[in-house]
């Protein structure tokens, strides 16, 4: 694998220019970190996912990847997965197959089918569902499409808000499953959950979110 650095150095963040959410954030994403974020409700897990995917971006400090500003990097949207939370919510196609490839067409990626079959293999989706409508599935199947849609580019990072959130218990092992194969494959994972069950003996870094500053705390 290519090298691959995501460096948040004294990141910090407001909506409002008033009041801080994020408040000089220092973190490292290395290949192989599988990185928990753990925090109570409002505590700025999903604004933090947000501006390390490049989404938001930070009022002061900086997001290197490999030394550079994310944003003078082109590609950075395509080292990178981002499952926001309930991202079934977000499908936009006709098809289970369109949908899985859609950003891989969108970077006018090569080998979509095979991409997309690849994906499909890593989460568990057969291909059977490729021809139905992603609207048409279970919330468990939903949630795989969600993922295989953000695998399906080959990225190095894959960030995940709350993904266990609305799957039944089944839906739930198949998802750590999905978690325990993508860290086999010495990609990284950035992951905000209260499930922590579900990650447990995964995460190498636990970082707790609370008013606006980061801690390290063990792994589970
Ligand atoms: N788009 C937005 N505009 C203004 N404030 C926001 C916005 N999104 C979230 N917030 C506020 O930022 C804080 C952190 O929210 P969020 O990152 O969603 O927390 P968490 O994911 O930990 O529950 C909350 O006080 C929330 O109300
Ligand atoms: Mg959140």
């Amino acid at each position: 694998m290519d090298s691959f650095q995501i460096q948040l150095q004294d990141m910090s963040f407001s909506y409002d220019n008033s009041k801080l959410i994020l408040r000089r954030i220092n973190m490292i994403i290395k290949p192989e970190d599988f990185i928990l974020i753990v925090g109570e409700n409002g505590a700025g897990k999903s604004t933090l996912l947000k501006i390390i995917a490049g989404v938001l971006k930070p009022r002061s400090g900086c997001v290197l990847v490999n030394g550079r500003p994310i944003h003078k990097d082109k590609e950075y949207f395509k080292k990178i997965g981002f499952v926001m939370q309930y991202a079934e919510d977000s499908f936009c196609c006709d098809t289970v197959f369109d949908e899985i490839s859609f950003a891989s067409k969108n970077f006018k990626l090569d080998r979509i089918k095979e991409r997309v079959e690849n994906a499909a293999r890593l989460v568990g989706v057969d291909q059977s569902l490729f021809s139905k409508s992603p609207y048409e599935l279970s919330s468990g199947e939903a949630r795989k499409v969600a993922i295989a849609s953000m695998l399906a580019h080959d990225p190095f990072l894959l960030i995940l808000d709350e993904p266990f959130v609305g799957l039944d218990k089944l839906g739930k092992e198949s998802l750590r499953n999905i978690l325990i194969n993508w860290k086999k494959q010495g990609k990284s994972t950035v992951i905000v959950s209260h499930q922590t069950k579900y990650v447990d003996g995964l995460a190498n870094k636990v970082f707790k979110l609370e008013a606006g500053s980061f801690s390290q705390i063990n792994p589970f």
